[in-house]
């Protein structure tokens, strides 16, 4: 893979991570639980922390970082970031994993891929790495939450199951 079509396909994450952090801070507001709502903050500003070591890769690769629009779409099937009713929290939560599966499986095809010129990509490989295992955190903590009510393993927060019946 060379560089040019390595930055097409970073600015492709590039892209997902903005609509991510614009997806998560809509849900931070829209829910009223308050510790999913700070959590889900918290995920928002991880996944800037992507957006921004994305940038750096795709300039570092001599390239523009640009935003292509609506990558969430075909997986969501509707717009991502227009929250315009008090959502169900555990059906949000499965379709957040939805996303954060697809982020994984590419970020992990992009890694095959350049595990092939491992010399090269040493630093882009590390990266895409450990952004793959924060989206797996990501959904884990939201699986989590969709199984609270039914096998409550820690108080995760107090107004939860008020939230999720
Ligand atoms: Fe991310
Ligand atoms: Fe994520």
């Amino acid at each position: 893979m060379d560089e040019k079509d390595l930055v097409l396909r970073l600015n492709w994450f590039f892209s997902l991570e903005i609509t991510q952090v614009e997806n998560y801070l809509a849900q931070s507001r829209a829910v009223k639980d308050e510790y999913i709502s700070k959590g889900l903050e918290r995920v928002a500003s991880i996944e800037e922390g992507h957006a921004d070591n994305i940038r750096s890769l795709i300039i570092g690769l001599g390239g523009k970082p640009k935003i292509i629009s609506d990558v969430i779409f075909p997986i969501l099937g509707s717009a991502a970031g227009k929250i315009l009713s008090l959502p169900n929290v555990s059906s949000m939560m499965k379709k957040n994993i939805m996303v954060e599966a697809k982020a994984v499986q590419d970020y992990q095809e992009l890694i095959n891929k350049l595990e092939k010129h491992k010399e090269k990509y040493l630093h882009v490989i590390q990266t895409l790495k450990y952004n793959l295992i924060d989206e797996d955190l990501h959904s884990s903590w939201f699986y989590q939450i969709t199984q609270h009510h039914n096998n409550p393993c820690w108080p995760l927060s107090p107004q939860l199951n008020k939230i999720l019946t």
